[in-house]
């Protein structure tokens, strides 16, 4: 059974890859990016608690992001395997995750970093744009959608920027998440459980490298 963890600044290419596993292992999708903006679009408690971090390009506080990560991890569609998408991004998080993951009884597999530098991010998070309805990322440089102004998946014709992504919440957003980073893959190395890889390569070949590490084990 595949249980990953995605290292990835914000940028690197998470969630695109996520998509091509999920095809083609059939692992449940867990992104905490997704599920607080989930949850700011419900305006649940957690959801109104987190934007107050999320719109200036902070972290929403590890005991919060880890209890969502708990309860979402104690859903029976993970016994297939998961990949956790953003979590965890500080070491105190993955303290957390070290305790959930054995009170579910689900050991890691693999911790996989997509490593890209700091001007692709920036380029990449001010080009993408969002299906209004149902999330789908694209990018004005690199991934329009076939059709212009339809979303490939669900025909929706209304796009949007994410709040975050607007340069003045990038800055911060990039400092925050660096900060963490390095002692985050550190963690997981001492565990022998880290493979970098080269995220500035094109979605295909960043796929197809972490393909090969999944089918390795
Ligand atoms: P989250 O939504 O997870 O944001 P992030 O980590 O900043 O990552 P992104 O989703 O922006 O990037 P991605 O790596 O998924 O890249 P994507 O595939 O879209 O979190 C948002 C916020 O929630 C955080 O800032 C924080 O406040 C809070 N939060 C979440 N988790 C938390 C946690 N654990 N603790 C505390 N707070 C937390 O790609 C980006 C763009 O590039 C797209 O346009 C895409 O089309 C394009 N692209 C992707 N790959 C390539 C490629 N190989 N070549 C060219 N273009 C590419
Ligand atoms: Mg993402
Ligand atoms: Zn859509």
């Amino acid at each position: 059974m595949i249980n990953l963890i995605l290292l990835g600044l914000p940028g690197a290419g998470k969630g695109t890859v996520s998509e091509r596993i999920v095809d083609k292992y059939h692992l449940t999708h867990i992104s905490t990016g997704d599920m607080f903006r989930e949850a700011m679009a419900n305006k649940t408690k957690v959801g109104l608690e987190a934007k107050s971090y999320i719109d200036k390009g902070n972290l929403v506080p590890d005991e919060v992001t880890a209890k969502l990560v708990e309860e979402r991890l104690n859903q029976p569609d993970i016994k297939e395997g998961f990949i956790l998408d953003g979590f965890p991004r500080t070491t105190k998080q993955a303290e957390l995750l070290d305790g959930i993951l054995e009170r579910v009884n689900k050991p890691l597999s693999n911790v996989i970093s997509l490593d890209v530098n700091e001007q692709t991010l920036i380029e990449r998070l001010s080009a993408r744009f969002m299906c209004k309805n149902c999330g789908a990322t694209y990018n004005k440089l690199t991934k329009m959608p076939k059709v212009e102004g339809t979303c490939d998946r669900c025909g929706g014709h209304e796009f949007y920027q994410r709040e975050d992504d607007k340069p003045e919440v990038v800055k911060n957003r990039l400092e925050v998440n660096e900060k963490m980073n390095a002692p985050l893959k550190d963690f997981y190395e001492k565990k022998g459980l880290l493979t970098v890889i080269d995220g500035e390569q094109t979605p295909e070949k960043v796929f197809k490298d972490l393909d090969a590490v999944l089918s390795r084990d």
